[in-house]
């Protein structure tokens, strides 16, 4: 699949932009602070209707304006589609495809899928477990219809056990009032969590593969980290982890009633990230998080491309810094003609050949 085009009205520090895209590759160059990254961010925006750097809608609104839209038309294998965005600053949301208006997330995510790497993705490798979590649920959540709306009825429901398990500070809670929590987020859990497990079996051998390449000779292995070892879960099924998991729950309730809140589940599992078998979260070097945090993307990219049988679009923003020429050059030739990508540098490469874009004071300017 590719953008053909992107109309970009009242976005960041975009007023009001046409800009028309090659199907394969698209650099975008401008100095400092004249609007590379909004530009991708509008684009991903369009795929996930909502900011890859974690901000909320109204601050993508171009000051002092009240409301934002982003459309562009979408070639995929069989069909042409004319996706819309469009925020205004009390709130409200209207999404649009081929003109008809959709309500739900569920209904939009998946439909372009993007794979995005923007600086933010160092702190995969060294911050917590959160931003690992959030990058395996956004990329099953564009490759698997339903896992969306599992995941928000898990969150809806654990949001209500966290409230049921702050009253405990007020009053006796009693473990029979919890259990029917514990019931449906066991079994929303596993569904969860065997789904992770099933991913992540691939998601390996193609991470490794693409790190090994870009690094040359390191070894990239990932874990993940739930309430019992992987290697154990990974012979479960579904029902299996189900009632494991709501086992576990139960043990915990003395626990969670004194934090008063829940302290198990797929929302508190991990990805633990390995180089050369030592933790990368506590290891890795600047340029070392920066290259898996790559091969992780590149990885999901693959991935979506075997799954779905369409290829994603992808989005590198400020890819090259930190990278030694030789890293670099690895990650060159790691991209494919055949994947319609853009990536953002404040200087324009002579080793790489595409369509040339010139950003200055959130303008853009084909070259
Ligand atoms: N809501 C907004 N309305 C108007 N302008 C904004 C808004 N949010 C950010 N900006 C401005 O947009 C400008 C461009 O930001 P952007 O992050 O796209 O820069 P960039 O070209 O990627 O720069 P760098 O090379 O430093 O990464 C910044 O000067 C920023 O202050
Ligand atoms: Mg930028």
């Amino acid at each position: 699949m590719y953008l053909q085009n992107l109309r970009i009205n009242n976005f960041r520090n975009y007023e009001d932009q046409l800009i028309e895209f090659d199907p394969e590759l698209n650099l975008i160059c401008g100095d400092n602070a004249q609007g590379k990254s909004n530009l991708l961010e509008a684009i991903a925006y369009l795929s996930l209707t909502s900011s890859f750097r974690g901000v909320k809608d109204n601050e993508l609104l171009c000051w002092n304006k009240d409301y934002f839209f982003v459309c562009g038309e979408l070639i995929k294998k069989i069909e042409k589609l004319d996706l819309r965005v469009g925020y205004q600053r009390q709130g409200r949301k209207i999404w649009q495809i081929n003109k008809e208006a959709k309500n739900r997330l569920a209904d939009i995510v998946g439909i372009f899928h993007t794979v995005i790497f923007s600086p933010e993705d160092l702190l995969l490798v060294k911050e917590g477990p959160q931003l690992r979590r959030k990058f395996l649920n956004r990329q099953m959540s564009q490759l698997y219809d339903g896992f969306c709306q599992t995941l928000i009825k898990y969150n809806k429901i654990l949001k209500q056990k966290n409230t049921l398990l702050k009253e405990s500070r007020a009053r006796i809670i009693n473990d029979e009032e919890i259990e029917p929590w514990n019931e449906q987020l066991s079994e929303l859990g596993a569904i969860i969590i065997k789904k992770r497990l099933d991913v992540l079996t691939e998601l390996k051998v193609f991470a490794a593969e693409k790190h090994r390449i870009l690094s040359q000779e390191e070894q990239l292995d990932l874990c993940y980290e739930s309430f019992l070892p992987e290697s154990q879960m990974q012979q479960m099924t579904v029902e299996e982890i189900k009632d494991a998991l709501f086992m576990v729950l139960k043990n915990k309730i003395i626990i969670e009633k004194k934090a008063a809140v829940s302290v198990l589940g797929p929302h508190r599992d991990d990805l633990s990230i390995f180089i050369n078998q030592k933790s990368a979260r506590n290891f890795a070097s600047q340029g070392q998080q920066k290259s898996c945090a790559i091969a992780l993307k590149l990885a999901e990219l693959a991935l979506a491309e075997q799954k779905k049988g369409e290829k994603p679009v992808l989005l590198l923003d400020d890819v090259m810094s930190e990278l030694d020429s030789g890293r670099q050059e690895c990650l060159l030739s790691l991209l494919k003609r055949d994947i319609q990508t853009f990536i953002t540098d404040t200087k324009q490469r002579s080793d790489l050949s595409g369509h040339l874009f010139i950003v200055k004071g959130g303008k853009v300017l084909k070259a």
